[in-house]
């Protein structure tokens, strides 16, 4: 018996996803199935199964070392004896005590990424028995985002959606859940993968619009009037240098039974639709990626989206702050002191230092609505990847308890972050001889930390935490489990900060 799920998505030809509790890996017709084994694990679940069916196949291809089992480790069998389906594909999760979600999420992705260089009618994935319900919907998103690469604007795609996708002995409540969350990583993906010439913050705003009413969310889109009637002055002032109008997109979701009070959860997202740096001008190299600089603005989009989608019964704000951080003949300078949202006065040191700048009036917004706590995710500080690579996400907070529930939903999905101190010493550094703080710190040294710091002067108390995901947002090189691009970074963590422990 199947259960067929439909779903909010943005377009793009969209492959069933169904569950399918009860056949077997063994007589499921489908082109492909995969199926996920540990180190030396071909004993055990559907790999025994298949072992039984094929006399062996899998205990001979182990002792021969050609199926290990390590870290996604992709190992097609064609044609096997025994097996309905066209090939098993046997992709490895490494030692089983070192399973965690975030290994079960990208070993599917991975798989998918594999199955999805051609065309495909139906591909099967077997649930392994062990795995729990928020497992389940992990591996089901990860399958769900490996299988969408960075094909935009390629005549020739390489990824192709599967035209059907079955989950074996798996709950369908946790197939269709981790569809809606897969959908939403695809999401954030898709609009960091958009070129900035389609994406700025007009075309950000629309998009927002658009999803709002897919999932019912209310949405207000303030331009450039509005902007100024609410003395944004900081978001006005990154924005004069493009003649692409900065806005802030505001949206707000209300879950079922939580009432009318005050939200309980405000997302707040750096939108930089691009960041040339400004005046302070990015070298070539360090430009190219910028189109990247939306990533926590599209995490937060997302994030918002699925909440909506999942009904998760909160009452959320997301805002997001969109720019294009460019060098017009309007373009704020050095020296320059702006007069943000709050009142608090900011003296411009570097116009690529743009990102504080702009949170810092979409911040004072979100804190006049007094939610319980404000998460912002943004692509901030070079610094933060000079401290903790690629793939970690810096954590900094005001209230440890706000943070420690952030870390807790990040580890459950298995997305690395890391926090770093806020000793009040920090602030020192921001303190200008002129204005009342400066937007950067005295040199480069504790970079990621001292802009962490200008966020807070603006949250006004409330329980608070900060994501840099200059790191973990844009993947240069492709992975195993994607082909690189925008990744979704903070997508999950959010939604499972907003849903709660299990
Ligand atoms: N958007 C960048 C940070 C960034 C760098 C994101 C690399 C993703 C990858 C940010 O606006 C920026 O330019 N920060 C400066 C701050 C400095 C001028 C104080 C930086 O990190 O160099
Ligand atoms: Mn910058
Ligand atoms: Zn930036």
């Amino acid at each position: 018996m199947t259960h067929e799920f439909s779903h909010v998505r943005a377009g793009g030809p969209a492959g069933g996803i169904v569950a399918d509790p009860t056949t077997r890996p063994t007589a499921c017709e489908a082109d492909a199935v995969v199926v996920f084994l540990t180190e030396g694990g071909t004993g055990a679940g559907a790999a025994a199964e298949i072992d039984a069916a094929t006399g062996g196949l899998l205990g001979r291809l182990a002792a021969a070392g050609e199926l290990t089992g390590r870290r996604y480790e992709c190992v097609p069998l064609l044609a096997p004896p025994g097996v309905r389906a066209g090939q098993v594909l046997v992709v490895g999760l490494g030692k089983r005590e070192e399973v965690d979600v975030g290994v079960v999420y990208r070993a599917a992705a991975t798989a998918s990424r594999q199955l999805s260089g051609r065309p495909r009618g139906t591909v099967a994935f077997v649930a392994d028995g062990a795995w729990s319900s928020r497992q389940v919907e992990q591996a089901v998103a990860g399958a769900a985002v490996g299988m969408v690469g960075q094909d935009l604007y390629r005549a020739e795609k390489k990824r192709t959606r599967f035209g059907k996708t079955v989950w074996l002995a798996a709950a369908p409540e946790s197939v269709a859940r981790g569809l809606v969350i897969g959908d939403g990583v695809n999401l954030a993906r898709r609009l960091v993968n958009t070129a900035p010439d389609d994406l700025y913050p007009q075309t950000f705003s629309e998009e927002a619009a658009a999803i709002a009413g897919r999932t019912g969310m209310e949405v207000d889109i303030w331009d450039e009037e509005q902007l100024a009637r609410e003395r944004c002055q900081a978001i006005l002032a990154v924005g004069r240098g493009s003649s692409r109008a900065p806005r802030l997109v505001i949206l707000r979701y209300r879950g079922p039974g939580a009432g009318d009070g005050r939200p309980d959860l405000a997302l707040v997202g750096k939108g930089v639709t691009f960041d040339s740096g400004g005046l302070s001008l990015k070298p070539s190299e360090s430009m190219l990626t910028m189109k990247c600089d939306m990533s926590g603005g599209a995490a937060v989009l997302a994030a918002a989206a699925t909440i909506a989608a999942l009904k998760v019964p909160i009452n959320l704000v997301a805002a997001v702050g969109l720019v294009e951080n460019m060098t017009g003949p309007g373009a704020y300078k050095l020296g320059d002191v702006i007069t943000a949202r709050s009142g608090t006065t900011i003296e411009v040191h570097n116009t690529d230092a743009e990102g504080r700048v702009v949170l810092a009036d979409v911040l004072d917004v979100v804190r006049g609505l007094q939610p319980r706590r404000i998460i912002d995710a943004a692509t901030l500080t070079g610094a933060c990847m000079v401290a903790l690579g690629h793939d970690v996400a810096g954590l900094f907070t005001n209230d440890q308890s706000c943070c420690d529930d952030l870390a807790q939903a990040a580890r459950a999905v298995g997305e690395p972050v890391w926090q770093l101190p806020m000793y009040p010493d920090y602030d020192e550094q921001i303190k200008s001889e002129v204005a009342d703080i400066k937007n950067v710190g005295d040199g480069r040294w504790g970079g990621a930390i001292t802009a962490a710091k200008f966020l807070e002067r603006f949250v006004g108390g409330i329980p608070w935490t900060h994501v840099d995901i200059a790191g973990p947002a844009f993947a240069e090189k492709p992975r195993p489990w994607t082909d690189g691009g925008g990744t979704g970074a903070m997508v999950r963590p959010l939604v499972e900060l907003a849903r709660g422990p299990d």
